[in-house]
């Protein structure tokens, strides 16, 4: 292929992505109200991105709303756009009837997310990058574990796509942060602080800029249970737990993760800091393999895993996927 029709399917594809965008934060803002009119409906996407009902045969629709089940996409299987709605039509799908909690990783090709040093940035290239951001901007709330504030001094706000910040949760049991990471001192977007009951001070509100919150502690850290019904309670029901392996983990072991997102790049760490680690089991069979989906996700592979659908292998109606396909 010559260097100018390289970067013209190039600039084609970001469109096409641009498109999509709009298409899936159209449908993440309209959830809610299409689920409570309860009825099948098609939409079609207005020059300001917004939503609006067309009959199912309008050659404009983009999307449908199924009730009981959320979006589906109305573009034909080769529309470019397809393939970024796919990937986030079941996030934001989700409403306060029917809410969504997700696990996303990106790990190394031997199961790490950090080098033994706590360095992660980065394990996965920029299109999963780009995808975290995406993540954020379709959820309520983004959590992460005290080692990753640690590690990272992130910032979990959605810099790089258009879309929403969400309310930023810090998980950390044992206390052991300190108040000096930029994620307590920008209030430019709200940040939850979240410790155990035990180790909190009388009186206590606030951690530099965030607010605090308590959950019990169970035998096994933090209970899960209690912060995921916290954030319910603050009207969150799109939750992204993204990350570390520890808190990921925890709320795997709990079974309230819905999707399990795993991006899997071609490098190999050798020793560090562990994606998933549950108990051990002794039987194959005891041991979960759930639905999944698989995306290209710029030089990762991305397996998109439905924790809540009981069969097993690829999604429904993939089976005339060949069995061997040369992705990149
Ligand atoms: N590739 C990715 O997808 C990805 C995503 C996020 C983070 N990361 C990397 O993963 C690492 C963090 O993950 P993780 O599984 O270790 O932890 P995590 O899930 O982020 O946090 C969980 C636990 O970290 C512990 N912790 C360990 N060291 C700490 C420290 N220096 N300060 C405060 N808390 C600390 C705390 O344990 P206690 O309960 O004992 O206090 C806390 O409960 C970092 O290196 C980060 O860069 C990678």
């Amino acid at each position: 292929m010559l260097p100018g029709s390289l970067s013209a399917s190039r600039s084609d594809s970001d469109a096409a992505i641009e498109a999509a965008w709009t298409i899936v934060l159209a449908t993440s803002h309209a959830a809610e109200a299409v689920a409570a009119a309860n009825r099948r409906q098609s939409f079609r996407v207005t020059g300001d991105g917004q939503l609006e009902a067309v009959e199912s045969s309008d050659p404009e629709a983009v999307v449908c709303w199924h009730p009981g089940a959320g979006w589906d996409t109305a573009l034909p299987v080769t529309d470019p756009r397809r393939a970024l709605m796919e990937l986030y039509l079941p996030i934001t799908g989700a409403t306060s009837a029917r809410p969504v909690t997700i696990g996303h990783l990106g790990q190394s090709l031997d199961g790490f997310i950090a080098t033994h040093s706590g360095q992660s940035q980065y394990v996965t290239g920029e299109e999963n990058i780009l995808h975290l951001h995406r993540m954020r901007a379709l959820c309520d709330a983004v959590v992460v574990g005290a080692g990753t504030v640690a590690a990272d001094d992130p910032q979990l706000t959605t810099r790089r796509v258009p879309g929403p910040h969400p309310l930023r949760v810090v998980l950390d049991p044992s206390r052991r942060l300190g108040t000096h990471y930029k994620i307590f001192n920008d209030d430019t977007v709200p940040t939850l602080y979240v410790t155990t009951a035990r180790t909190l001070q009388p009186g206590e509100t606030r951690f530099a800029q965030a607010e605090m919150a308590t959950v019990a502690d169970t035998p096994n850290g933090m209970d899960a249970n209690a912060v995921l019904q916290l954030l319910r309670e603050r009207g969150c029901h799109r939750i992204f737990v993204e990350g570390g392996g520890v808190t990921v983990s925890m709320f795997l072991q709990a079974n309230l993760l819905d999707r399990l997102q795993v991006a899997i790049a071609p490098l190999i760490i050798g020793n560090g800091r562990p994606a998933i680690r549950l108990p051990a089991r002794d039987a194959l069979s005891e041991c979960r393999r759930p639905r999944y989906r698989v995306f290209r996700m710029g030089g990762d592979v991305f397996f998109d895993c439905d924790l809540r659908d009981l069969g097993e292998g690829p999604e429904e109606g993939t089976e005339s996927i060949p069995l061997v396909t040369r992705i990149i």
